[in-house]
């Protein structure tokens, strides 16, 4: 099912900024037993990217009235909503006036095995870098060619490894394609600063919250590959399909730990 600007559509016009420079941002979110999860950190999240590119941001109302009505009553479903800078002619300059485009869509929740959330996945690491741009990082801008790219080195259901871990031009591990990343080592948990380049996952301020919620510590600050080494535990996680503890990534084996297992419980897979 697919909604442009509210109304049943399969196709939009050529002309879509979208498609011709990336130029919008989206979002996915899980809908589980009617619920949208964790709906109002996606709507901020595709406001604050609509504020930080100079779109003006649809209004929430309008958002939330896309969710429902692409949901149709189903109440288990995955939403992705875009947002884009709508059509303009040839050329970098944006239109005058801009009318933003909302494309909602839904899918099936994804049928990852359980045992990806029980037992934990392998992971590889990507050849793919991912480049530093203070001025888009943290938000979810429509280009991902990094993670297409990424994507496409390996075939995961012949490997049964479901990620990869992403490190950008100065070697630093940011995130996985489409997860962020967490690691422990002695009890501190620490995230990779995303001020350069990642994308700010939902799943990831709520995990930081959650540790903060608790009375942890959570450290966010530069990771270089030459931490998997050390750590006991390392989990990544998105909106989607939540935290997957790790026990292999590369040459390193781990074992799901109790901080892994811990925020699995506390944030679950709904809000
Ligand atoms: C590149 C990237 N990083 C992180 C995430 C996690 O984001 P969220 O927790 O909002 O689902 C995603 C989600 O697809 C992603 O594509």
């Amino acid at each position: 099912v697919i909604l442009v600007d509210g109304k049943a559509r399969k196709s939009l016009p050529a002309t879509d900024r979208g498609l011709h420079y990336g130029d919008g941002v989206f979002t996915t979110l899980a809908v589980r037993d009617g619920k949208a999860c964790w709906l109002d950190a996606h709507l901020e999240r595709l406001r604050a990217g609509c504020h930080r590119l100079g779109i003006p941001a649809p209004e929430e109302v309008v958002l939330r009235r896309d969710v429902e009505a692409v949901l149709e009553g189903e109440g288990n479903a995955v939403v992705k909503l875009i947002i884009t800078r709508g059509s303009g002619g040839r050329g970098y300059a944006p239109p005058e006036p801009v009318t933003p485009r909302r494309i909602a869509l839904r899918y099936p929740l994804p049928d990852h095995p359980l045992a990806y959330a029980e037992q934990g996945v392998r992971l590889r690491i990507a050849d793919a870098r991912l480049a530093i741009n203070p001025r888009l990082a943290g938000i979810k801008h429509l280009n991902r060619l990094e993670q297409v790219l990424a994507r496409a080195e390996w075939d995961a259901s012949a490997t049964d490894i479901p990620e990869a871990l992403m490190l950008d031009a100065k070697g630093r591990l940011i995130e996985g394609t489409m997860t962020n990343l967490f690691v422990a080592a002695e009890g501190v948990l620490m995230t990779p600063d995303l001020r350069e380049c990642g994308v700010e996952g939902v799943m990831r301020r709520v995990i930081i919250d959650e540790v903060q919620a608790q009375g942890m510590a959570i450290q966010i600050q530069e990771l270089y590959p030459d931490i998997l080494a050390t750590v006991d535990e390392l989990f990544v996680a998105n909106s989607v399909n939540g935290i997957w503890p790790v026990i292999a990534c590369g040459e390193y084996r781990y074992h799901p730990g109790r901080l892994t297992r811990r925020l699995q419980q506390a944030t679950g897979l709904c809000d």
